[in-house]
């Protein structure tokens, strides 16, 4: 009796699990796969050798056979899984983004933040100046009948100081004409009218905010710009208190090198006038070109409240007193950083307004 052509398929079987266990890659398995399961694998010989045996013998070989085709079978797919895996790992692993390296090693710019503009700061720094000399701090609006605009300071219609202001008109009906306010006085007027009203005298008050005038924008005028307007009324003040309040306010704004002077003007809303002036801030007063080398550079105007206004808003003028002032907060920060020309205020170029934050 010939042995059977099964006789070492025990032996023949761990031969083929070891080699499926040492199949490193999925390459590797791929290039065996014909040589294990395949039509010339030893599998396939032994099931060909088969048909020499008798028919009960046959159906039993075969089907012994056929448990160890199985058992190939499902280690070899279950080797390509762990390899299909192995593989699946490697790549994500080559495929991480190492973060920490990126951001070491590629340029991060810094993320664009807003900031407040150069005016709005001077007008805040100018604020808190005043507000450490004990004043408050109101708002009045931008559109402005002619009254408050003009008339109740001290400026009638076709009075000649009126060619001081050259005004946007906003309408020009009846029974009121309204116009963009030219300068903040007018809410010195809408001030006194409210404590007037509530009974709230004295007042000691700061006023910042946009004016406009019909003005061609040049190196130091604007058709917008912005005004702090100040304005005592109290029992007692005299012109020393005004010229106090200024001279406190230029040491501690521009620094304490910085001095102030009053010079004789007319404004229609206070009786005396004065135009006060600084030390030139770029020549601190040797003279340059700037302040025609004179070393003073003019800021504002000031005087003590004219009779008329006080009656325009129906406050005792023998009972009270008081002084106004007001001055451009563009040209605070004109000089303070001693731009060269106004229009960079309103022009929005980027790289200027970077340079101011
Ligand atoms: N309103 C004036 C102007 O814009 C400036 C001014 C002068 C304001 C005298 C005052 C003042 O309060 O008393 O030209």
């Amino acid at each position: 009796m010939t042995s059977s052509p099964l006789a070492r398929l025990g032996e023949q079987t761990t031969d083929l699990l070891s080699t499926i266990g040492s199949l490193a890659t999925l390459d590797a398995l791929i290039e065996a796969e014909p040589s294990l399961t395949g039509k010339r694998s030893l599998l396939s010989t032994l099931q060909k050798s088969l048909g020499s045996l008798e028919p009960d013998d046959r159906r039993a070989a075969g089907a012994q056979l056929q448990a160890a085709r199985r058992v190939v079978e499902e280690a070899l797919s279950a080797r390509r899984s762990e390899l299909e895996r192995a593989a699946r790992v490697l790549q994500l692993e080559s495929d991480r983004l190492d973060l920490g390296d990126v951001v070491d090693s590629a340029v991060v710019h810094a993320l664009s933040v807003g900031h407040p503009g150069l005016i709005a700061t001077t007008q805040s720094q100018l604020e808190d100046v005043f507000v450490g000399m004990g004043f408050t701090v109101a708002d009045g609006p931008e559109v402005e009948s002619d009254w408050y605009n003009f008339e109740a300071l001290n400026i009638p219609p076709a009075h000649p100081a009126r060619g001081m202001w050259d005004t946007f008109y906003v309408d020009l009906g009846e029974p009121e004409t309204v116009v963009l306010r030219t300068h903040t006085s007018p809410t010195q007027i809408h001030l006194m009218e409210e404590a007037v009203a509530r009974n709230s005298l004295p007042i000691h008050s700061v006023m910042p905010g946009r004016c406009y005038r019909r003005d061609t924008p040049d190196a130091s005028h604007l058709y917008s710009f912005h005004q702090i307007e100040g304005l005592v009324v109290d029992r007692g003040i005299t012109f020393a208190d005004l010229a106090g309040v200024i001279e406190t306010f230029t040491r501690a704004y521009f620094g304490s090198d910085i001095t102030s002077r009053l010079r004789p003007a007319y404004f229609p809303f206070t009786e005396p006038s004065a135009e006060f002036e600084v030390t030139c801030t770029l020549c601190r007063g040797g003279g340059c070109r700037t302040c025609s080398f004179t070393g003073w550079l003019e800021l504002g105007g000031s005087g003590m409240l004219d009779p008329a206004v006080l009656e325009a808003v129906g406050i005792d003028g023998e009972e009270w007193s008081g002084f106004a002032f007001g001055f451009g907060i563009d040209r605070c920060a004109q000089m303070r950083h001693q731009l060269t020309d106004m229009r960079a205020l309103i022009e929005n170029d980027t790289r200027f307004l970077e340079q101011m934050s």
